[in-house]
């Protein structure tokens, strides 16, 4: 297992282990973009559509590792309502520019955990009419069963809060190569 190198330690909070290595996620990325690659061969003009900042890095990586022609988009949602727990509805913070209708749709989630976030997004996105709306989450908890569920998936994930690659605890820890627990 790779040592912890850098920043083992911010605003009091420790990194436990190595989850998921900066080779390991390497490796996963290249079989996702081959794979996402052969599904949208004949699609027009992909629309891969990053919620931030969790993904930020993992999009960076992804479509580096699509073999077809893309545009690239954003989004921030915040599925955090009056209290702390991820039950509210989500609230677009910032929408992407592109317009979603009869595109091809890809959206690219850092971490799937309750579902909330993309459970409610998903709806609002299909309004808007795209040819097509799949998800690829580097991440899934498996607390539970999205409908529809993410069609492509890195890993699944251990139930324990996990940081470094795009994923934060209070911002910190974003920019860690690998995945780590606290
Ligand atoms: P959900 O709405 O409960 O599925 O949570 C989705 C969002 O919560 C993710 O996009 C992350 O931003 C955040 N999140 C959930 N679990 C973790 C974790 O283990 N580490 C860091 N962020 C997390
Ligand atoms: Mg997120």
């Amino acid at each position: 297992m790779p040592t912890l190198t850098q920043d083992t330690q911010l605003g009091g909070q420790e990194l436990k282990r190595i989850v998921f290595s900066e080779a390991d996620i390497r490796a996963r990325t290249r079989e996702l973009g081959a794979q996402i690659s052969d599904a949208y061969r004949a699609s027009d003009r992909l629309l891969v559509l990053g919620l931030l900042k969790g993904s930020f890095l993992f999009m960076a990586d992804l479509v580096r590792a699509i073999e077809l022609p893309l545009h690239v988009d954003f989004m921030v949602a915040s599925s955090y309502g009056a209290n702390k727990v991820s039950s509210g509805d989500v609230r677009l913070l910032y929408d992407a520019g592109a317009s979603l209708k009869d595109r091809a749709v890809l959206l690219v989630e850092d971490i799937i955990d309750s579902g909330n976030t993309l459970g409610r997004l998903i709806p609002r996105l299909e309004a808007r009419g795209p040819a097509s709306l799949e998800v690829c989450a580097l991440l899934h908890k498996r607390l539970t069963i999205l409908e529809p569920e993410a069609r492509w998936v890195g890993f699944d994930a251990p139930n324990e809060f996990l940081v470094g690659y795009g994923l934060d605890c209070a911002e910190d820890f974003r920019h860690l190569p690998y995945i780590a627990s606290l």
